[in-house]
């Protein structure tokens, strides 16, 4: 109006016939206005009746008064606003708001479905300054078309689809535009430069692809970017450096790649710089770290490399710095210390080195700070708690030592605390056990020592302080009502298990074992209804297996292993459905095995070294139970004598039998000679049946003869010189070892001052590298479970090491049984290379975790068929690169390319995907990180045998992980 009004001022007449066409036009436009608004309530559901007074009966007038409708002093309705009246429906028609005067349609957080109308952006008046029809269900295309004179433009949280037209930067009055949250695919349209008054630009959370375009950089008034949850690729322009408004950066859980542009360092205005989850690499360029405004830079999950400057102490409102998984490195900078508002630092699993920089917490309100998985060394900053405000302190995994510091015996407001795998030493500080908001509480794998008895955590679910040096009685955890997981082996509790204490009504793991705890175990204990599995193994515990437990009803796992428990084991234990793994091996437990439940496939190894335990059940290698048949009734007198008699009879036949059994387990027969030049030689047999046709002649002179030896009845032995003779282990330990069958049969020793020969079965077979690459994957499956037996064995029964897993060193016998020849330390076995774990290639002592390491490498192996043991350099190479490229294989889910071809994928693809994953968990860099020999062997035995059972076994072992 103005408009004509000012290009016609000279023709009156011709104005006042406009002002009157215009005023009946309105007028009936005016009288449209009610119609329209009517027919858009005809279109929609409305189950709240919000619009009950928009009626049909209605006048014009009344229009203003309608619920979500504002007019103008000309009663003239400028606004509708229907947000969150839970409307649902379908906008059919697009001239439902041609309403001349209206400014602003906000329709968002309903329930609105059905495509947007196509022609919205054309049919809309002109006039229209806000259009918010976010948090719908609209589905199909952004509309075409603009609107010159739009601000806002929301259409944030629906389900539309297809590409973002060219036509976006038409809307040149646009301030904000809101497109994230929907399913749009395609490219950011470079047209978006010519949006010069944009300030805030949201395409967050869609399928976009392609690159960011540089033409950003045009829009100069932009102060928020949130570009983040697409597919966008390429690197991160450099014209976004231009950008001297922006505020906020947003380009998260992208594919950006390449470096930062050091540009972004312009960005004075920046307050939240949010680059995480992307592929970017390179160092941060310096000028980032002198961004006074940044409140919070996030850089996190990316490829970054290089150090973090001391620069950074110019960052004056820093408050959040994370730059964890990075391959950043460098020390800490002391720098850090002095930013005055720094609440939360979190630099794990990089590759920083050197001490925690001292000073830090002094001087702002550090809240969390998380360094885990870094090479840090040195102790801890007395300072970390200074403000009292910390609440979660994680370092665990890297090399820190020395006493954990006093001030976080009184930081009150901890929550989270894990210290793991570092070398912490000393007591714990006064006041640390009785922190009264700690959850979450993981010391474990350090030299902490000390009494622990006094405890009170209420708000306690997990505390592990395992593979310590902590003494005195079990804590007293009584007030820790929440406690889920307990673990507390591996250090030297002693005293009782106190009655009424130990009841944790959420507890699922319980692991007390190898400490020097004593006493019965309370019957109370079955009281933690929801445990899944309960380690008492390796203490002193003596009585009786409480009748109660029957009553736990989720119960998988029950280690009772190496105490002095005794009496029989109470008949319901086998009620126990949930019961999968049963171990009560080395107690001076009697009588019969449950025969239902668990205990009916128990295997030997869970019961052997009971004094006097029988079953129905052969598997278990017990001696058979006698049947009992009901007496009549006899005279009593009868049944007593008898009853005598006969316990007389077994007490002289027993103690017989333990002089023999002593005897023959004790003791190794022995023969001694001297040869014609003076030299003595003495054999010791492991088993006396050899004593005859293994003389000292036959031995020495077999040396000869390639050192094969063979006997009367034609059996094979081998003899080979044992290299380092002081390091042998105890005789009767290798006897034991010899056992298993799948190990290869230790005959004797014999030795003369100066050398010493070992004498071992000679089998008959192949060895596994020269037949692997035909094996069916049961064949396979079978070797991978016999050698996991066998290591079990050795690590859990004997205390021995194998120390030289690989494919060379087994032997598949002629019925098809894998024979495993021990190196004991490498030295039987010498003519194959082994598997390195990394820490036995630093010259570290070898442990049953580095058994566990080839043992993955030889689950790798047995996959993979990939045989690398015919080179000679093997060692170092290769077994790092054999994982790394199955790690990648694997996380591609690219089965078929990685599989032995002669192993049908299609059939067993499951199983493999299962060895697979705990092969990769074997393989672990840091040996603590590897599943026990018994996990092992569990996840093994349960692939493919039953599918319910394997998934809950490995989602155990891969929280081990
Ligand atoms: C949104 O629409 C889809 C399909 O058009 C439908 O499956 C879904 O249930 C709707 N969601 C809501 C919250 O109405
Ligand atoms: C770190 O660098 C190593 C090689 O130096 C590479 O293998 C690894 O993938 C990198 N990690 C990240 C998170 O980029
Ligand atoms: C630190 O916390 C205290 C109170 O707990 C507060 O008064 C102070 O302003 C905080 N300092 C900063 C820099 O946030
Ligand atoms: C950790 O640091 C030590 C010495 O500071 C160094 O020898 C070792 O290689 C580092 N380890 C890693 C994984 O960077």
């Amino acid at each position: 109006m103005s408009t004509s009004h000012h290009h016609h001022p000279h023709h009156p007449p011709y104005l006042i016939t406009t002002l009157l066409f215009l005023f009946l036009h309105f007028s009936c436009l005016h009288a449209n206005e009610l119609e329209l608004l009517l027919s858009f309530k005809a279109s929609i559901q409305d189950p709240l009746r919000h619009l009950s007074s928009w009626s049909n009966s209605s006048t014009t007038k009344d229009v203003c008064l309608w619920h979500g409708v504002v007019c103008n002093n000309f009663s003239r309705v400028v606004s509708l606003d229907l947000s969150g009246k839970n409307i649902s429906g379908q906008i059919l028609n697009s001239k439902t708001f041609r309403l001349p005067f209206l400014r602003t349609i906000n329709l968002s957080n309903n329930n609105l479905s059905g495509p947007i109308p196509q022609d919205i952006f054309t049919t809309l008046s002109p006039s229209i300054r806000y259009l918010n029809l976010s948090n719908n269900n609209f589905t199909g295309l952004v509309p075409r078309g603009s609107l010159p004179n739009l601000y806002t433009l929301d259409l944030s949280n629906n389900m539309l689809t297809g590409e973002i037209y060219n036509d976006i930067g038409l809307f040149s009055n646009l301030r904000v535009l809101d497109l994230g949250g929907n399913v749009l695919t395609g490219h950011v349209p470079a047209y978006l430069g010519n949006l010069s008054r944009l300030e805030f630009l949201t395409m967050a959370s869609n399928q976009l692809t392609g690159g960011i375009p540089a033409e950003l950089g045009k829009m100069k008034s932009l102060k928020w970017i949130y570009l983040g949850y697409n597919n966008l690729s390429g690197a991160i322009p450099y014209q976004i450096g231009g950008l001297s408004s922006l505020n906020h950066l947003d380009l998260v859980y992208n594919n950006l790649s390449g470096p930062i542009p050091s540009s972004l360092g312009d960005l004075k205005k920046l307050e939240y710089m949010f680059l995480y989850q992307n592929k970017l690499s390179g160092q941060i360029p310096l000028p980032i770290f002198s961004l006074k405004n940044l409140i919070s830079l996030d850089f996190s999950d990316n490829s970054l490399t290089g150090e973090i400057p001391e620069l950074v102490a110019q960052m004056d409102s820093l408050e959040i710095l994370h730059l964890f998984s990075n391959n950043l490195t460098g020390s800490i900078p002391q720098g850090v210390t002095s930013l005055p508002r720094l609440k939360v630092l979190q630099l794990w699993s990089n590759k920083f080195y050197g001490g925690i920089p001292a000073n830090l917490g002094k001087h702002s309100n550090l809240t969390v700070l998380d360094l885990s998985t870094n090479n840090l060394t040195g102790k801890l900053p007395e300072t970390l708690c200074d403000s009292g405000h910390l609440t979660k302190l994680i370092l665990f995994s890297n090399s820190l030592d020395s006493l954990i510091p006093p001030g976080l015996g009184t930081c009150e407001r901890l929550e989270r605390v894990r210290l793991q795998n570092n070398g912490f030493s000393g007591e714990l500080p006064q006041g640390f056990t009785k922190l009264q908001l700690v959850n979450f509480l993981d010391l474990s794998n350090n030299n902490l020592q000390g009494n622990i008895s006094t405890w009170d955590m209420p708000q306690l679910e997990m505390l592990n302080l395992s593979r310590n040096n902590f003494s005195g009685e079990l804590p007293n955890l009584s007030r820790s009502k929440r406690l889920k997981k307990l673990d507390l082996s591996r250090n030297k509790i002693s005293g009782t298990v106190p009655l009424g204490v130990m009841t944790f009504p959420q507890l699922m793991d319980m692991d007390l074992s190898e400490n020097k705890i004593t006493g019965v175990i309370p019957s109370d204990l079955s009281s933690c209804k929801n445990l899944v599995n309960l380690d008492l193994s390796h203490n002193n515990l003596t009585g009786e297996i409480p009748s109660s437990f029957s009553e736990f009803q989720v119960l998988s796992d029950l280690d009772l292993s190496c105490n002095s428990l005794s009496g029989e084991i109470p008949k319901n234990l086998g009620n126990i459905e949930s019961l999968v793994q049963v171990n009560i091996s080395h107690n001076h437990l009697h009588g019969s095995l449950p025969s239902t439940g668990a205990f009916l496939a128990i295997n030997a190894t869970a019961v052997a070294g009971n004094s006097d335990l029988c079953s129905v059940n052969t598997a278990s290698g017990l001696s058979p139970c006698k049947i009992v048949r009901k007496r009549n009734t006899k005279s009593w007198w009868f049944v007593v004598t008898s009853t005598f008699v006969a316990f007389l009879a077994v007490l002289v036949f027993g103690f017989f039998i333990t002089l023999v059994v002593q005897r023959k387990h004790n003791v190794l027969e022995v023969k001694k000679a001297e040869q014609e030049d003076g030299t003595k030689w003495e054999v010791q047999y492991f088993d006396s049946r050899f004593m005859k046709s293994l003389t000292v002649k036959t031995i020495l002179s077999s040396l000869k003869d390639q050192n094969v030896l063979e006997d009367k009845n034609g059996m094979q032995y081998v003899v080979k010189e044992i290299k380092k003779y002081d390091s042998l282990p105890e005789m009767s330990e290798m006897k034991k070892v010899s056992e298993h069958k799948n190990i290869l049969k230790l005959v004797a020793t014999c030795r003369s001052e100066k050398v010493a020969y070992l004498i071992q079965e000679n089998v008959q077979g192949e060895r596994l590298s020269q037949i692997l690459n035909g094996l069916s994957w049961e064949r396979r499956r079978k070797i991978m479970i016999s050698i996991a037996k066998a290591l079990r064995f050795l690590h859990c029964r004997c205390a021995v090491v194998a120390g030289n897993l690989s494919p060379e060193n087994i032997v598949i016998d002629v019925k098809y049984e894998p024979r495993l020849c021990l190196g004991l330390q490498g030295q039987l076995c010498m003519d194959a290379a082994a598997y390195m774990a990394p820490e036995t290639r630093e010259h570290k002592e070898m442990t049953s975790k580095s058994d566990i390491y080839g043992f993955g490498i030889l689950l790798l192996h047995l996959l993979t068929g990939k045989n690398f043991s015919g080179d000679e350099d093997i060692e170092s190479k290769v077994n790092g690169s054999l994982v790394n490229w199955a790690k990648y294989s694997y996380l591609n889910c690219n089965t078929d390319t990685w599989i032995d071809s002669s192993i049908d994928t299609s059939v067993h693809h499951r199983d493999i995907v299962n060895v697979m994953n705990l092969a990769l968990n074997c393989t672990a860099i840091d040996p603590q990180e590897r599943p026990c020999t018994k996990n092992v062997l569990q996840a093994l035995e349960s692939i493919s045998s039953s599918s319910s059972s394997c998934t809950r076994y490995f989602s155990k072992i891969l929280l081990l992980a």
